[in-house]
């Protein structure tokens, strides 16, 4: 499949994977609506190519907007080829001090809110009997990491919905959905990450500064997506190994997390502080 002329709907544009998903399409010649909350960041990227771009803020949680976002999303060209739900948000913190509240907004971004708009655009899609919807997850969608089991928890929910969804309306009605996995991104995921509290982490951390280039992520995804594929790891050294170890080898891999885990809360019940340059990996 080729992007030259499709309707692409990006979540998250304003920043990071999906800006430069969005940079990529308008670069393949596709047709691109930007969404996020930061309408400046969003123009910023639709300036690349303005007369195919069409800004679309919303707020992903806002469901009550929803429908209107999609009519408008709709009737901009008339149809939506693609939707990749990628707006999301991380964690960085231990279960042991996590709020409830913390864990209920990480439900809400990470998978409410793309379920919610992926329900508003299907029917339309089945009519139409063509369409490809996307969801960004993570490793941490297939294998529970420590100090994200909040976002662990959401993304694997949004790898049994999108799973479950493709079983139902694939080869039923033409519709293909890609769920995309991708381990450490250089973006500003860690730095918007969530902490026990509720506030914003603030900080970046090795793990990210040193991922996989953020174009290279995007080059990725896009290439399998128009390859067909279902399941699109983003990820390599220690964290496609994670991926490969949770299928064949769970008892290794949970070894592995548990001595992860364990120096944390060594940390932890010392007193001091978990740095970020303790935090292994973002998965
Ligand atoms: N980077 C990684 O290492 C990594 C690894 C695995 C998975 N992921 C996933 O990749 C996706 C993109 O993250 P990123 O790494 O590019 O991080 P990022 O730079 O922090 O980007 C997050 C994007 O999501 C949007 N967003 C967040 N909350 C939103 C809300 N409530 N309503 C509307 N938009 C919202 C933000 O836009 P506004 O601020 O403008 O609203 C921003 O464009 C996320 O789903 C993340 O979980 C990232």
């Amino acid at each position: 499949m080729s992007y030259q002329g499709k309707v692409v709907w990006v979540t998250g544009a304003s920043s990071g994977i999906g800006e430069a998903l969005a940079n990529a399409l308008l670069h393949s010649g596709a047709q691109v609506i930007l969404s996020g909350r930061r309408v400046g960041e969003l123009e910023r990227v639709a300036a690349a190519a303005p007369d195919r771009a069409l800004v679309l803020p919303f707020e992903t949680t806002d469901y009550d907007a929803l429908p209107q976002v999609v009519e408008q999303a709709w009737a901009w060209r008339g149809r939506i080829d693609v939707l990749i739900n990628n707006a999301g948000v991380s964690q960085r913190s231990l279960a042991l001090d996590t709020r409830l509240e913390v864990y209920r907004q990480l439900i809400e971004v990470d998978y409410l809110a793309p379920l919610a708009l992926t329900q508003l655009v299907v029917p339309r899609m089945v009519e139409r009997r063509t369409g490809h919807i996307a969801v960004i997850s993570s490793v941490a969608g297939k294998v529970g990491t420590p100090l994200r089991s909040g976002y662990c928890g959401a993304k694997h929910a949004v790898v049994g919905y999108f799973d479950a969804l493709r079983g139902e309306i694939e080869q039923a009605y033409g519709i293909r959905v890609s769920v995309i996995l991708p381990g450490s991104v250089q973006t500003s995921v860690a730095v918007n990450a969530l902490v026990g509290d509720g506030s914003s982490r603030g900080r970046s951390d090795a793990n990210i500064e040193n991922g996989m280039p953020v174009a290279t992520a995007a080059k990725i995804i896009l290439d399998g997506m128009a390859e067909g594929k279902r399941e699109i790891p983003v990820a390599e050294g220690k964290e496609l190994a994670a991926l490969h170890l949770r299928t064949q080898d769970p008892e290794r891999l949970f070894d592995m997390l548990a001595k992860e885990g364990a120096r944390l809360a060594t940390l932890r019940e010392e007193g001091r502080s978990i740095d970020p340059s303790d935090i292994r990996s973002e998965r």
